[in-house]
């Protein structure tokens, strides 16, 4: 196998958070040494600085067309925007998932292609999260939740057991949410944002922005 390359798709303050991790956790993954992957910054338009904290930036254009066995990710906070760049890569290059050493993943969990995983994260057992998934550090997904694709959580996020949350929702730092039930998941809906702090008691409906202890729908102004 000729070296592997990994375009981290961003350059941003998240991007430069998940860079230290990437090499490590490419080289678990693929079960090669970290001396033959090559790792970049991807922007998808032309990047003004050549390099980000000692790593080379490279356009998208000039990503792909580097030879030889591509892998990408996405850190960018919003899923509806990692969605659009994973779309502007498409075959061009295979996703992998990004996993801190210190990130914790127990048992029976079904995790889809494209997650990162930052440092101190946690999901415990039996939860099933879709593609794309951010869980910044220190938040965590207990036992049975169902999670959508391009879901993000925020630093510190507490999802506790039998919740489900829908495609695209951002859930923001610290936000607590309750366990459902078995008979009744705590559901928060697609593209909702759940604020920093908030302590989410109830149902979130679809595209709803709830803020504060219990959390309540913000009017839009
Ligand atoms: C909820 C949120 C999305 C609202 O953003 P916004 O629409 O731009 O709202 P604004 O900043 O204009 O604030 C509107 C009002 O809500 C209040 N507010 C904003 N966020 C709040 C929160 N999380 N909890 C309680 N009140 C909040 C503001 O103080 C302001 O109150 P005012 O009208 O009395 O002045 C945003 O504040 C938030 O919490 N984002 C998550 C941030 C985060 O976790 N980032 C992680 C980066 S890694």
């Amino acid at each position: 196998m000729g070296r592997v390359k990994f375009g981290l798709l961003g350059a941003g303050g998240f991007a430069r958070e998940v860079m230290p991790f990437v090499k490590g956790s490419v080289a678990k993954t693929l079960l090669i040494s970290e001396e033959n992957i090559n790792v970049y910054f991807v922007e998808t338009w032309q990047p003004k600085e050549s390099t980000v904290n000692g790593y080379s930036v490279l356009s998208l254009d000039e990503f792909i067309q580097l030879k030889g066995k591509k892998y990408f990710n996405v850190a960018v906070g919003s899923g509806r925007d990692r969605e659009a760049m994973v779309t502007e890569v498409g075959s061009n290059a295979e996703p992998l998932s990004l996993q801190a050493p210190q990130a914790t993943i127990f048992d029976c969990n079904i995790i889809a292609n494209g997650s990162v995983f930052c440092p101190n994260t946690m999901v415990t057992s039996n939860a099933s999260i879709g593609k794309f998934f951010h869980c910044n550090i220190y938040a965590y997904v207990a036992h049975d939740c169902v999670i959508g694709d391009f879901v993000t959580f925020a630093p510190g996020v507490r999802c506790n057991g039998r919740v489900h949350i829908e495609d695209y929702a951002y859930i923001g730092t610290n936000a607590i949410i309750r366990e459902g039930t078995s008979e009744k998941p705590l559901r928060i809906g697609k593209g909702a944002v759940v604020g920093m702090g908030a302590v989410v008691t109830k149902d979130v409906p679809a595209g709803a922005t709830v803020v504060g202890n219990p959390a309540r729908v913000m009017e839009k102004r």
